[in-house]
């Protein structure tokens, strides 16, 4: 049967019959809110390439806590960086670091899950997200190293470390670091699915962890790969992650929806700085209505089927009542 019988419009005529047929929703419970945490600013400090973000000192995170738990978001991404930068990153498994106060302080007494992005590319002084000599990087020392700094984030009170490192292994090794100090409650969200990409331009800024030599694509996903992709996931989920994520978003939406139907576990996709940044600047220039765009976005996002959806928009997507 097809037209005039049929007629799909019919179904769409008015806002409320559009709002009861809606197939997909966006609700801040699944929305995560990355946040940077610097030990050497005194007071929030913009981030250039990132407008409406800052790099915060721990004391002057709390209103930003306070806002996301008005705002009933899901919980927040915390990354750190050290006051000074080591060869072996060995600042990402400090207790006294910035993502560790930062959990003393607000575990336990947040509605927002905390997750510690685990990796040591704001840590290394080569930038890269390893450990090794001359350049190349050393899979055992690199995850001992990613091991201890998940513990450490672990034991002052992280509900999920999400190493983003890409090494091979990372999600086992963190998760026996992880059960060997009890800490068998900590969930890991891997970012299983991350692919090397420009669109992580604004986020090296705002972490100044771009790397001094080289690049990542000899542990990053190359973009052009989705089978190699899924094998990423199907390795993270046999190591035990409890998330797994598709990492940059937009681009990437196809390999979403291909880990849906593959996978079981709860995903995530982020939607990373170069996505939001291309957004705001827009917005600026008065080409586009962000008001407008970001839930087209997320609504995209969990379309696709993902569960969470990281986002810099987050918090503010909800205050302003875009969502
Ligand atoms: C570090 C890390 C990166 C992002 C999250 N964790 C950058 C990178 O791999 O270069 C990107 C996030 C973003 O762009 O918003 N391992
Ligand atoms: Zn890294």
């Amino acid at each position: 049967m097809g037209y005039p019988a049929v007629r799909l419009s019919r179904m769409r005529r008015t806002p409320h019959l559009r709002a009861s047929l809606r197939e997909t929703h966006v609700i801040p419970s699944r929305l995560f809110l990355p946040v940077f945490l610097d030990p050497t600013v005194s007071r929030p400090t913009p981030i250039t390439s990132m407008p409406g973000h800052f790099r915060y000192p721990v004391h002057a995170a709390t209103d930003l806590v306070r806002r996301a738990e008005k705002a009933r978001l899901g919980g927040l991404l915390l990354f750190g960086r050290p006051s000074v930068k080591r060869v072996d990153g060995v600042g990402a498994r400090d207790p006294k670091g910035v993502v560790p106060t930062f959990l003393r302080k607000h575990a336990g007494n947040t509605s927002l899950t905390l997750v510690a992005d685990v990796c040591l590319c704001a840590y290394t002084t080569s930038g890269h997200c390893g450990v090794g000599k001359s350049g190349k990087i050393e899979s055992a020392a690199t995850l001992a190293a990613l091991s201890r700094a998940a513990a450490a984030y672990a034991e002052a009170g992280a509900d999920w470390v999400a190493p983003s490192a890409m090494a091979d292994g990372q999600v086992a090794a963190i998760r026996k670091e992880l059960d060997d100090r009890s800490r068998d409650e900590v969930a890991i969200m891997s970012y299983g699915l991350k692919s090397s990409s420009a669109l992580y331009d604004p986020f090296r800024e705002a972490e100044d962890s771009a790397p001094a030599t080289g690049d990542r694509k000899s542990y990053q996903m190359d973009y052009s790969n989705a089978r190699e992709g899924l094998r990423e996931l199907e390795f993270d989920a046999e190591e035990g992650a409890d998330v797994l994520m598709v990492k940059p978003g937009l681009t990437q939406l196809d390999l979403l929806w291909r880990a849906r139907q593959r996978f079981s576990h709860p995903l995530a996709i982020y939607h990373v700085s170069g996505e939001y940044a291309q957004v705001k600047a827009a917005a600026e220039k008065g080409w586009l209505e962000e008001s407008r765009v970001v839930p087209e976005i997320f609504t995209a996002f969990f379309r696709a089927g993902a569960d969470l959806v990281f986002s810099y928009y987050a918090l503010e997507a909800v205050e302003q009542g875009w969502i």
